[in-house]
């Protein structure tokens, strides 16, 4: 399946957000953690929670679809199984079921798991392991397989070497009815964590100090059952905005979102002259008329996010100046800047976590293909500013992520067809 893309339409009108996927993926695995009924709502229907739910469903458990956005699952069973592989390569979060498996079964197997070509190597899971053992769990690794093991888990004191969303979401998650209380340090501070917490607070766990550096965790013997509405998607709120400011057409009102999840992108936007108005759910945007570049960096939250990098970039093409785009976060997450070259623009590569974008530049539509979701989202944005057509295959990784988005974007008045 591709995408394709006339360019140049004038854009306008409203465009809503979807629950955050990184919030999602991270309730399913709580299934393990309590017998209780859980329902969400607000849920995307994107490629990677579609995964999640297979996944519960393979390992026999309920998931039951009780409205748009709104799915019950429930553990249905006590056995212990191995987590599916196949999926476990589709997305990087189906790590996010080793530590609630590990809490109910006292073992758990699986690959090295899959999703984004982004990060060092394989992306490592280093963290998690030395988390796990720190906690008195035996991990055995062969060949890209992992076999972890506690007969008990222990709270522990445990310092991250560098802040890691899913680590920190993990040990929370495995340390909740752990014996003894827990500490994490050095801990990431992304909304969805904070989000995390409060609903596992809401169904019994003891958790303080989510969304600052040091979380304690103190475990419980039971959690129970409730309700957890998903937090907008803070960064499809970000995407759209900064397709807005790259647009030339009228005021696009990105809707249902959180506009204080996002201080980092206003204040670029103030710095290159992004003309905006922050409601509380809902951000407009005037038309930019001579954007200036600037530098950015991309930082842990709530500095400027990583996964806004690559729309960053596109923008950047459009600005006025040179910007230097420096990804401090993972490797190879600025290869797609080459897509953006061969479309005319003007980027050099300073080094692996570093490109200088001068603009404007006139960006022409070309043949792409999407190497994963966010810089996928960011072809869009380039097509959608560039002269002539332009196709992107592999828009698998672009569904992962963001719901319908061609229909979303057809709203504002955008030229793109899925065939
Ligand atoms: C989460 O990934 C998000 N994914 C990512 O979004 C997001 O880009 C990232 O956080 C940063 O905000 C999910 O929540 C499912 P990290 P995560 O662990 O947790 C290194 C998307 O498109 N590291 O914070 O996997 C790692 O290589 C995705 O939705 C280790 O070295 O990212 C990276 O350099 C892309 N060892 C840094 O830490 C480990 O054990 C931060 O990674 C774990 C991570």
């Amino acid at each position: 399946m591709k995408f394709v893309i006339q360019g140049g339409e004038k854009l306008e009108g409203e465009i809503e957000v979807m629950g955050a996927k990184n919030a999602a993926l991270k309730i399913f695995p709580i299934v393990f953690l309590t017998d209780e009924k859980i329902r969400v709502s607000n849920v995307p229907d994107i490629e990677d929670c579609s995964r999640a739910e297979e996944m519960l469903l393979a390992m026999g458990h309920e998931v039951k679809k009780v409205g748009k956005g709104i799915v019950e699952i429930q553990r249905k069973s006590n056995k212990c199984v191995d987590l599916p592989e196949d999926l476990m390569n589709k997305f990087r979060a189906s790590l996010m079921f080793v530590g609630p498996m590990l809490v109910s079964c006292g073992e758990v197997n699986f690959p090295h798991p899959g999703g984004c070509v982004i990060g060092a190597g394989t992306r490592p899971i280093d963290f998690f392991l030395d988390g796990f053992l720190k906690m008195g769990a035996k991990v055995r690794i062969s060949e890209n397989r992992y076999r972890i093991t506690a007969k008990k888990l222990l709270g522990a004191e445990i310092f991250f070497p560098k802040i890691t969303v899913t680590g920190t979401e993990s040990l929370m998650m495995t340390a909740v009815k752990a014996y003894g209380t827990t500490v994490l340090k050095n801990a990431a501070m992304e909304p969805e964590i904070t989000a995390l917490a409060d609903f596992l607070n809401s169904i019994g766990a003891k958790i303080e100090g989510a969304g600052t550096p040091t979380i304690k965790i103190q475990g419980v013997k039971k959690l129970g059952g409730g309700e957890y509405g998903i937090i907008p998607d803070r960064i499809e709120a970000g995407t759209f905005a900064i397709l807005a400011a790259a647009s030339k057409g009228g005021p696009i009102t990105v809707k249902n979102c959180d506009p204080s999840h996002l201080e980092a992108l206003w204040s670029l936007f103030d710095r290159i002259g992004v003309k905006y108005k922050l409601g509380n759910t809902e951000i407009k945007i005037f038309p930019g008329r001579g954007l200036k570049s600037s530098d950015v960096a991309t930082h842990e939250y709530p500095g400027f996010a990583t996964d806004l990098q690559q729309p960053y970039t596109v923008l950047m093409t459009q600005a006025k100046g040179s910007s230097l785009v420096h990804e401090a976060i993972y490797d190879r997450r600025l290869l797609f800047a080459d897509s953006l070259t061969q479309m005319g623009a003007n980027i050099i590569m300073a080094d692996p976590h570093r490109i200088v974008v001068s603009g404007p530049t006139k960006l022409h539509g070309r043949k792409l293909i999407s190497p994963d979701l966010r810089a996928g989202i960011a072809l869009v944005l380039a097509g959608l500013v560039a002269e002539g057509k332009t196709e992107i295959d592999n828009i698998y990784q672009i569904d992962r992520g963001y719901e319908k988005v061609d229909e979303r974007l057809k709203g504002l008045g955008a030229d793109i067809k899925r065939v």
